[in-house]
């Protein structure tokens, strides 16, 4: 380093506070500081702001029905279609500009620009053809896919028609596919014959087929040929009911489709995502209060403009992918890009290229990466002109002071502001973050809630606690992008996110608080920092898992009488997998054992849940009522100082697992 790069690094790590640039602040869709008072007046009026930068069929009578907590109901009797929204209006003006650029793994160089003209064309012959093979209206159509532009445009072939979607992250395992489509009902699969890591092809259909041999009902799927005759080997033949994308396509060539006018409150989407308890969750999210939050955070938060070419590096499979790579940029008209593969291969440089050869103007990505990209160096941006980015973003797990900095410096040249977004899937877009031409900017802290939310920490009481102290994250009024319940389990869905800190004899909406299971703090200016997940969920990468999922995935091996799952620290990863197994008697504790372990969680969930250390052990720390102890777990495997074991009923096993793990 020289001299310079030694000056700054001292002066960024002394630096607590951040400023956008003048040039960023002149140019931002949101500039002025009075929208937070404005909109704290104005409430929930203010959210009309949001519906406004959608086409309404049927305008709505009321912004917000609370009279019925917590299934609040948003814009209604408003109507809309998300396809039309995301599509047909922009048409007009922008047909021919890309709508979604897709860069492939560099195996056969067949990147593909769809443009908007492109994209409604595709959209309306999908649509023809799943209402062909019988999808109607409310038919919850399954997707298993990768990240390959058949996979937006099969959703938005669902909007069209009225048929919600449910993505299943296409590393998920065959059981993880079959326990969504039956929790679903989901009679309907898109799929694809495979797809390219780091260069060579991957049968995916096999998983798919394994999948569907699960489902308890009749199923069609249809097959998307990603890999052509490169996925000759896998030697695939297609059941009967089972569809090729491509001739169902060229059948309805053409094509178009009157979109479906769907009630403001009409599902537009289920996303499964992981809990306390074994099954996941059913999130439901609906056509206009999700549309119009995605919409108006991207334009707010992420400052997206239709002549932007905007790159987010996350997965369709998972929430950030259908918030911010399809409905919320696509609503506004802008040029979203999607990439097939990973960061490092052919080099550490996929992403930075990627940005140097189409001009991208935002990133959006998670802290795991950018752990990745500091441990690589900065070598490997500085091969590439960045100078098109004017935003960063990142969203997923707590960023540390240190990434945020590298991120800010090394990929933002200092000049782009980054936004810390915190929220979740149940949350449908984005809630505590900084408006980046508004507010300066914290590294290691989301930042203010958004305007017109109300944002609390609190303790256990549920009383507003004093900053500085940890405490509980709470939202204590309603948004438009809120999911409105879990699938068919209202019950469910006021257990987990209500009961907590409600009333819920209540039907006074003031009594009703949303608990998103965070801890967090707050500071004197109201920047909230988030600190992780208080129940048992772990983040791995970015990607939350239930340890109890993966808990009952490892007691199905047969030799294993009892196992406990927590997350321990993991540089790059953020959490890793920490798995403590008590084997059967007779069971020998062997290396071969360990991996049949392993295995059993990746054919339950998936290989992004594969433990890092599987831990035997005679017991486990646990309460005199029985409970385990997993925050004393949780501190073995960190090598933290351990918690308080004297309430423990045997004390003495947490030392003897300790010597196991740290090895002294
Ligand atoms: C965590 C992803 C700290 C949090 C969009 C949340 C974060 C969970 C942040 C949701 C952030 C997300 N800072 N923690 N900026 N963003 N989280 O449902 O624990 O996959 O509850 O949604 O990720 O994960 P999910």
């Amino acid at each position: 380093m020289s001299d310079d790069d030694v000056e700054l690094e001292a002066r960024l790590e002394e630096q607590e506070v951040f400023e956008p640039s003048e040039e960023f602040v002149e140019q931002a869709n949101v500039s002025d500081a009075a929208i937070y008072d404005e909109f704290e007046e104005n409430w929930p009026e203010c959210w009309e702001q949001a519906a406004d930068l959608l086409d309404w069929e049927e305008s709505y009578d009321q912004v917000l029905d609370d009279s019925n907590p917590p299934f609040y109901e948003w814009f209604t009797d408003g109507s809309l279609n998300a396809s039309t929204n995301c599509l047909d209006r922009h048409l007009d003006e922008r047909g021919d500009e890309a709508a979604i650029e897709w860069v492939g793994e560099p195996v056969d160089e067949d990147n593909v620009t769809l443009t908007y003209n492109d994209l409604h064309e595709k959209v309306n012959e999908a649509a023809a053809a799943l209402r062909d093979l019988g999808v109607g209206e409310d038919d919850v159509v399954t997707m298993y896919m990768p990240m390959i532009p058949e996979l937006p445009i099969a959703m938005l072939a669902c909007a069209r028609i009225g048929a919600p979607h449910s993505v299943v992250f296409a590393g998920f395992s065959a059981d993880a596919l079959a326990t969504r489509m039956n929790a679903a009902d989901s009679e309907y699969l898109v799929t694809c014959d495979g797809y390219y890591r780091r260069g060579d092809p991957l049968d995916h259909l096999d998983k798919a087929n394994e999948g569907l041999s699960g489902v308890e009902h009749d199923t069609d799927t249809v097959v998307v040929d990603r890999l052509g005759p490169n996925g000759d080997d896998f030697g695939h033949d297609l059941a009967a009911n089972q569809h090729d994308w491509g001739e169902l396509m060229a059948a309805n060539e053409g094509a178009e489709v009157e979109p479906v006018d769907r009630d403001a409150e009409d599902m537009l989407f289920l996303m499964y995502t992981s809990g306390t308890t074994g099954q996941p969750k059913g999130v439901k999210h609906t056509t206009g209060g999700y549309l119009a939050w995605t919409a108006w955070t991207s334009q707010a938060v992420l400052d997206i403009k239709p002549e932007d070419t905007y790159f987010c590096s996350a997965d369709i499979g998972w929430i950030t992918g259908h918030s911010y790579i399809v409905y919320g940029p696509l609503a506004l008209g802008t040029t979203t890009m999607m990439y097939e593969g990973t960061p490092d291969h052919p080099d550490r440089d996929r992403l930075w290229e990627i940005i140097e050869d189409y001009g991208a103007n935002q990133l959006y990505t998670a802290p795991t990466a950018i752990r990745a990209f500091m441990k690589w160096g900065p070598e490997y941006p500085e091969r590439h002109d960045l100078s098109s980015l004017r935003l960063l973003g990142t969203v997923g797990e707590p960023i540390n002071p240190r990434a945020w900095k590298w991120y800010y410096k090394h990929i933002g040249n200092e000049e782009c502001p980054v936004v810390d977004t915190w929220w979740q899937t149940e949350t449908g877009g984005m809630m505590v973050t900084t408006l980046p031409g508004v507010k300066d900017m914290k590294p290691g802290s989301a930042g203010p809630p958004l305007p017109g939310l109300d944002v609390q920490i609190v303790d256990t009481n549920g009383e507003e606690i004093d900053p500085g102290r940890a405490g509980y994250l709470t939202v204590n009024k309603p948004w438009p992008g809120m999911l409105r319940t879990l699938y068919r389990n209202d019950e469910r869905f006021i257990e987990e996110y209500w009961a907590e800190y409600s009333d819920t004899d209540s039907s006074d909406s003031e009594d009703w608080v949303y608990f998103p299971e965070d801890g967090a703090k707050i500071d004197d200016d109201g920047y909230i920092t988030v600190l992780g997940r208080v129940d048992d969920v772990i983040n791995v990468s970015g990607h939350r898992l239930g340890t109890m999922e993966i808990e009952s995935a490892i007691v199905g091996v047969e030799g294993v009488a009892e196992a406990a799952v927590v997350g321990g620290d993991h540089e790059v990863k953020g959490e890793a997998v920490y798995a403590y197994v008590i084997t059967e008697e007779g069971q020998a504790e062997t290396e071969e054992f360990r991996a049949e372990i392993v295995e059993a969680v990746e054919d339950a969930i998936g290989p992004i849940a594969r433990p890092e250390q599987v831990i035997f052990t005679p017991e486990l720390p646990k309460t005199r009522s029985g409970k385990i102890m997993r925050r004393l777990l949780e501190d073995i495997a960190n090598e933290d100082e351990l918690g308080d074991t004297s309430t423990l009923r045997n004390p003495d096993i947490v030392e003897d697992i300790r010597q196991v793990v740290q090895g002294d």
